[in-house]
C-alpha cells in the first residue's frame, strides 16, 4: 500500500527545509505533507560543512545548523517537523519516479504517492572516476556534499594529523576545504587547471589577492594541471597524486571539488529540461502538472536578465522554494504570486576572509581598493559593467551596510560615464546608490 500525502517534497536539503517552512506558515494540515530524504537527518543549512563543520576547535555539528538558521530564521529542529505533522521519511532513497502515476518507490521497495510533488533532489559531485582516472577509488580521496561525507573527512583529518593533503580542483570547495585543511594544520597544496583559482566569477585581479594570501598561509598552489592518477599503500590508502605535467605528491588526504551534477537522473524523459535542470517558470512549475522543481535543479526565469538559469548557490536554494511553497498555497486559492524576480547572491568565508557577490559578471571590469594579500586588512571589490551599466559587485571584507550597497548596485544598475572614475570611486560609487 502506497502512503499518501498532499504534498511531497523530494530531497531533505536546504530547500526541502524552507519549503517546510514556508507551507506551514501558509497552513498545513497534520499529515499532508511528507519530506523523503536519502540523508538520515532533518534539513539542514549545507554550507556549514565546509566550514566550522571541519574547524580544529569546536566544530559545528548538528543540530546546531538545522535550517532556518543560515538566513536567522527559528531552527527547525526534528520536533518542529512533528509537531506540524510533517512527516520526515529519512534514510530513504527513491529510485523511481513515475511522474504520469504520481508515485515515488523507494530503494527498500515503499511506494508514496502524491498530489503535488516539489522535486528538490539538489546536486551530486562529479567524480574523477567519471573521467577514469586511475586509482581513484583510493581510501582518504574524499568528495564533500553531505554531513556523512563531512564526518568521514573529518574523520582521516584527526587520523592524519600533520600529514599531508591535496586538494584537486579551484572552485568553491577547492578554496574553502584548502582553507579548512590549513586550520587544521595539515601541509596544503592545492591543484586545478585553470590559470587562476574560481574561474566562474573571479577575475584574475580577484583571483590574484586569494591566490597570495592562500600562499602566505601556507598553502601550495600548482596551476595549469590536472591529477591524473593515485598510488596507494598496502591498506589501499591513497600515497601519491600523479599529476598530468609529471610531478608527483605525496599525500595523506586528498579532497575532490571538480563540480556538482544537478541530480535529475530519476525524472529523465518526463519533464522537460533546460541548460542540464529541470524547465520552470517563475512559479517553479515544471512542464508537468502538479510537479515543481526548486533550489540547484531548477533551470528557471532569471527575469533581471531575460535568461533560463540554474544557480547552485544557498540564497536561491531558500528563496526558490519559499516561492514554489508560496504559489502552490496561492493556485489553491484560486490567486497567484508575484513573479520569481531574483538578484544572484552568491558567498564564501574562509580563513579571516569573507565575500559577497551580487548580479551578473560579465562584460568588462574594474578592480578597487587594496587587494594586496600582504595586506594587514585588505578591503577590495570588483564591478561589472556591460552596455554602459554596472550589472555586477563583488566585495571582500564588506559591513553588512557596504554589502547591501553592492547588492543595491547590481540591482538598479546605474549608467558609467567614465570607468577610471569608477575605479577610483570603488565602494562609495556603491554607497551613493
Ligand atoms: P541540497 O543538496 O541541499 O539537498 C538535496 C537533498 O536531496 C539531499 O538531502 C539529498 O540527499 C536528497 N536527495 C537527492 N536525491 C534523492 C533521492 N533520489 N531520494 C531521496 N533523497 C534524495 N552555497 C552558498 O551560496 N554559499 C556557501 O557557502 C555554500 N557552501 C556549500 C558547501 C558545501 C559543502 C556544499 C556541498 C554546497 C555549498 N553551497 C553553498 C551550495 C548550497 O549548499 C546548495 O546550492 C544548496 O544546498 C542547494 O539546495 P537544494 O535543496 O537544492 O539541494
Ligand atoms: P566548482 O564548479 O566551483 O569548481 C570546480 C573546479 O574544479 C573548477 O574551478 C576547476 O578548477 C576544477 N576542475 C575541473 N575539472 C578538473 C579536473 N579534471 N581536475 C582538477 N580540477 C578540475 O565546483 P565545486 O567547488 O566542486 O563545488 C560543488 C558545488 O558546491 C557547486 O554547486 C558549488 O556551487 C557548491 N558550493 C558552493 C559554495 C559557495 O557558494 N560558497 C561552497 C562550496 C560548494
Amino acid at each position: 500500500m502506497a502512503k499518501t500525502f498532499k504534498y511531497v517534497i523530494l530531497g531533505g536539503g536546504v530547500a526541502a527545509g524552507y519549503a517546510a517552512r514556508e507551507f506551514a506558515k501558509q497552513g498545513l494540515k497534520p499529515g499532508e505533507l511528507a519530506i523523503i530524504s536519502k540523508e538520515a537527518v532533518a534539513p539542514y543549512e549545507r554550507p556549514a560543512l565546509s566550514k566550522a563543520y571541519l574547524f580544529p576547535e569546536s566544530p559545528a555539528r548538528l543540530p546546531g545548523f538545522h535550517v532556518c538558521v543560515g538566513s536567522g530564521g527559528e531552527r527547525l529542529l526534528p520536533e518542529w517537523y512533528n509537531e506540524k505533522g510533517i512527516e520526515l521519511i529519512l534514510s530513504t532513497e527513491i529510485v523511481k519516479a513515475d511522474l504520469a502515476a504520481k508515485s515515488l518507490t523507494s530503494a527498500g521497495g515503499e511506494t508514496f504517492s502524491y498530489q503535488i510533488l516539489l522535486i528538490a533532489t539538489g546536486s551530486t559531485v562529479i567524480r574523477l572516476s567519471d573521467f577514469g582516472v586511475q586509482g581513484a577509488d583510493a581510501k582518504n580521496i574524499f568528495y564533500l556534499r553531505e554531513v556523512d561525507d563531512a564526518d568521514k573527512l573529518y574523520e582521516a583529518i584527526k587520523a592524519k594529523k600533520n600529514g599531508k593533503a591535496v586538494v584537486v580542483g579551484g572552485g568553491y570547495i577547492g578554496l574553502e576545504l584548502s582553507a579548512v585543511l590549513r586550520l587544521n594544520n595539515l601541509d596544503v597544496t592545492m591543484v586545478y587547471p585553470e590559470p587562476w583559482c574560481m574561474p566562474r566569477l573571479f577575475t584574475s585581479g580577484i583571483a590574484a589577492f586569494y591566490e597570495g594570501y592562500y600562499a602566505k598561509k601556507g598553502v601550495n598552489i600548482i596551476k595549469g594541471t590536472v591529477a591524473v592518477g593515485f598510488t596507494a599503500n598496502s591498506d589501499g590508502e591513497v600515497k601519491e597524486v600523479k599529476l598530468k605535467d609529471g610531478r608527483v605528491l605525496e599525500a595523506d588526504i586528498v579532497v575532490v571539488g571538480v563540480g556538482g551534477r544537478p541530480q535529475t537522473a530519476l525524472f529523465k524523459g518526463q519533464v522537460e529540461e533546460e541548460k542540464g535542470g529541470i524547465k520552470t517558470d517563475a512559479f517553479f512549475k515544471t512542464s508537468v502538472p502538479n510537479v515543481y522543481a526548486v533550489g540547484d535543479v531548477a533551470t528557471f526565469p532569471l527575469k533581471l536578465y531575460n535568461e533560463l538559469r540554474r544557480v547552485e548557490h544557498v540564497d536561491h536554494s531558500r528563496k526558490s522554494a519559499e516561492q514554489a511553497a508560496k504559489a502552490i498555497k496561492a493556485a489553491e486559492e484560486g490567486k497567484t504570486v508575484e513573479e520569481y524576480d531574483y538578484l544572484p547572491y552568491f558567498y564564501s568565508r574562509s580563513f579571516e576572509l569573507s565575500w559577497q557577490f551580487y548580479g551578473d559578471n560579465v562584460g568588462d571590469t574594474v578592480l578597487f581598493g587594496d587587494s594586496s594579500p600582504e595586506s594587514s586588512k585588505p578591503k577590495f571589490g570588483s564591478y561589472w559593467i556591460k552596455d554602459g551599466k554596472v550589472v555586477g559587485a563583488f566585495l571582500e571584507s564588506g559591513t553588512p551596510e557596504e554589502n547591501q550597497a553592492i547588492a543595491k548596485v547590481a540591482r538598479v544598475q546605474p549608467p558609467v560615464q567614465d570607468v577610471d572614475q569608477l575605479a577610483s570611486e570603488g565602494l562609495s560609487f556603491a554607497s551613493k546608490i
